[in-house]
Parts: C-alpha cells; structure tokens; sequence
C-alpha cells in the first residue's frame, strides 16, 4: 500500500497535521503506538494561542472549544504574595488566550478525523522507517501481531520526545537543559482561584493556579526532582499552594475532590535540523519546553502549520522550496518560545543551586517587568504567542 504522507504519533502535532492535509485533498495514515483510550486519557496543559485556535477553526474542529473553552485576556502575577495583573489585552492590542485542555483538543481532533473516515491505526508496535533518503520511504509496523508494511512520499514524524522519527534521522544535534525541579499538578472538582491564570513567585518556589471550566481547577507547584507524589498528600499540596499565594489570595483558594496528581520533570530541548530526507520531525519530537509560558501545544501547532503549508505547495503546485527550508522556519520560531520559556521559567522559579546573588537578580527582573510597560509588553507579546 501507498499513501502520501504518513504520520506517526496521534498528539495534537499529528492529528492537526492530518486535518490540515485532509482540508486540501491530501491524504494521510496515522500510525499510534498507544490506545485511543489512553492518548484521550493524558492530562496536559491547557492554554491555547489564538493561532492554534486558528488552525482548530480551519480545519472545523472548533465547535465545543468554542462553547467550553474560556477566552482570558490577561494573566496575574503574584511576587512573594503581591498579585500584579498584567492585562495582555491591552498590551498587545487585542489579542487573548483560549484557555481550553489539551486532551479535550486530542479528543475533538480524534472523533473529528474518524468521522471524515480518516485511518488512524492505534495500537501500532515497533514502528520503523526505511530509506528515508529515497524517493518512497517505507514504514514498517506490527498490528495485532501481523507485520505491515507501507511506502509514502513523506514521513511526518509528530510522535513525541520519546519517539521513533527523531531515532532514524541521521546526523540530528540535541541541545538540552534540564531543570533541578518539577511541577507538581493537581486537577480538582473546585471554583477557580480567581478569574485568571495567577503565576506566583514565591521564596518557597513557584505556583501556578489555572482552570479547565468554573467547576475544574488545575493547580501545580514547584517541587524537587527527588519528590515522588507519595511525598504530597492533598492537605499538603493545599497548605503550601496557599502558603505560596500570600495570605490575602490564600483565602481565595477553594478546596475541593482531586481526582489525578502527578509530578512533571521540567525540560528545554531542541533537535536540529527538524527534517532529513523525506523525513520531517514537529512537536514535541523536536522540542520541549518547560511549562511555564504554556508553549508546548502551541509550538506544535506552528509546526505544522509550516509543514502543512509546504506540503500543500509540493502537492498543489509543485514547489519543493517551502519543504527545503521547513526547519529553518521552523526553527526561528521555535527558539523565541524556548527562549520565553526559559525566561519565564529562570524569573518565576526558586534554584536551590543559584547562589543569593542571583536569586536577588531574578527577583528584581520581575520586579522590573511588573513596573514597566515595556517589560510588560514582551512578556505578553510571547505569552499570546508570536506570529507565523
Ligand atoms: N510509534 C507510534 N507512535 C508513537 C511512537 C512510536 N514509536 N512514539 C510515540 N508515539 C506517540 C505517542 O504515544 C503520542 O500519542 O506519539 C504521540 C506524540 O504525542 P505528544 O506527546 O502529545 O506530542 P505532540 O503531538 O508533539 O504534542 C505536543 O504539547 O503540551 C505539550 O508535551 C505536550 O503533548 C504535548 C505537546
Ligand atoms: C494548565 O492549565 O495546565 C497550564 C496553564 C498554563 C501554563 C501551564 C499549564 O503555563
């Protein structure tokens, strides 16, 4: 069997790519290494740029982030208990978040695809890729114990950090920085803190108060890599998520059933180039950000816009140029949202390893950035997300 373009990983990167492609005529196969139960079942983050809602609306997988999703035009910033709003709205000139779960848009994505009678084979083992630099590339994958094999004109590797796509590529440079800490998160049947997203910095270390709907909360707190969740009862994740919001705000905080807790690592990566051969990578297959400036879907998203972008010009019109430079450009884009990411990660987080020194010298960047409607204005620049 032959098919255009196959995918491999159905995460937001591969399923949007393949809506993308549908739109205009192009076909794709998804190859999925987990269950659909499980890929629907991943708690991650949730704030969405407006041109990753772009992309929902033009593939018409829009109607219930539309009805459920909440917009927010602004974010708070609290400083060892001083909550600041910084009303990105304003500052940007009217631009906003989407503030909607990222396995919500997983799920919408799925359904939407195998409705328009897309194949997405879950359950897909030990997939490998062959000739890459030829001009059919094969894919080779175990189903139900059956080898099968496929051929295709290009591989969208969208299959994570773990993934197969980035194994295969010849040649492949990984820059890295991992963080001392992680965040612990928390989801619970509880009202929102406040009205937006806060970000607190605090001496103890970071927190973060987010929301999926008016009855959902999504909380995290900075914990020591060496935490295991067994350490953080919830009267614990309670007592110091309010402890880290200043007293006025902790009388804000609203209790409530947590039904999942789980520890993150944080993580700034990046794999160049992104393509090889017929080979191109995007998502988190080439990248990872820490969470701190709720880049990750996002980024995956700009990826494959470019990529879709390039292969429809390949197709439509035959221009190879856009699919030439697809790493380039994705890549200018990728480092300003590492760069935020890691920005926003240094200022807002406590490193046990920073001498005073430079603990004082983050403290006054923020400081700084709080007072300042220039500093102001980049922070929210970069949170909205940067243009295509
Ligand atoms: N074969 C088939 N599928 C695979 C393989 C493999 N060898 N390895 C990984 N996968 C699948 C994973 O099971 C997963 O469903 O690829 C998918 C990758 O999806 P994500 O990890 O969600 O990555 P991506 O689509 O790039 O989404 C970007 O945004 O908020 C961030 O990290 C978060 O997932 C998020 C990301
Ligand atoms: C989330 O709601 O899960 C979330 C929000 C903002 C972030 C990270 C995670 O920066």
């Amino acid at each position: 069997m032959h098919v255009p373009v196959i995918i491999i990983g159905s995460g937001p990167a591969g399923l949007l790519l393949s809506h993308l492609l549908h739109v205009q005529g192009i076909s794709s196969v998804i190859l999925e290494r987990k269950s659909r139960d499980y890929v629907e079942g991943r708690i991650r983050a949730g704030v969405l740029e407006m041109g990753t809602v772009g992309l929902m609306e033009r593939v018409g997988v829009d109607a219930r982030m539309k009805k459920e999703g909440i917009i927010h035009g602004g974010i708070y910033i609290s400083l060892n208990g001083k909550r600041t709003h910084v009303n990105i709205e304003e500052l940007t000139g009217g631009s906003t978040v989407m503030v909607y779960g990222q396995t919500e848009v997983t799920k919408d994505l799925i359904a939407a695809r195998l409705a328009h009678g897309g194949e997405i084979v879950f359950e897909a083992e030990d997939v490998s890729l062959q000739d890459i630099d030829g001009d059919k590339p094969c894919v080779r994958y175990v189903k139900d114990g059956n080898m099968v094999e496929m051929t295709c004109d290009y591989v969208a590797a969208c299959d994570g950090f773990h993934g197969v796509g980035r194994k295969t590529m010849p040649g492949v440079k990984e820059l890295e920085k991992v963080y001392p800490f992680g965040w612990l998160g928390i989801l619970a049947h509880a009202k929102p803190v406040a009205d937006e997203l806060i970000y607190a910095k605090h001496d103890r270390g970071f927190a973060l108060c987010s929301m999926r709907s008016e009855t959902v909360v999504r909380h995290y707190v900075q914990v020591p890599s060496s935490d295991k969740i067994e350490d953080w009862s919830d009267d614990r994740f309670w007592d110091e998520l309010r402890t880290r919001l200043g007293e006025e705000d902790a009388e804000l905080v609203n209790e409530g059933e947590v039904f999942e807790k789980s520890i993150a690592p944080l993580r700034s990566f990046v794999a160049e180039p992104m393509q090889h051969g017929r080979l191109f990578l995007a998502g988190d297959a080439a990248h990872i950000v820490p969470p701190t400036g709720a880049k990750g879907l996002n980024l995956a998203a700009s990826d494959v816009h470019y990529l879709s972008e390039a292969l429809i010009a390949k197709y439509k019109n035959n221009r190879s140029d856009l699919l030439d430079t697809y790493s380039d450009t994705a890549l200018a884009r990728v480092w300003k949202a590492e760069r935020f990411s890691w920005w926003m990660t240094s200022m807002l987080h406590t490193f046990d390893d920073h001498n005073q020194f430079e603990g004082r010298i983050r403290e006054a960047e923020l400081q700084y950035i709080l007072s300042s409607k220039a500093g102001l204005t980049t922070l929210s620049e970069n949170y909205v997300g940067l243009p295509y």
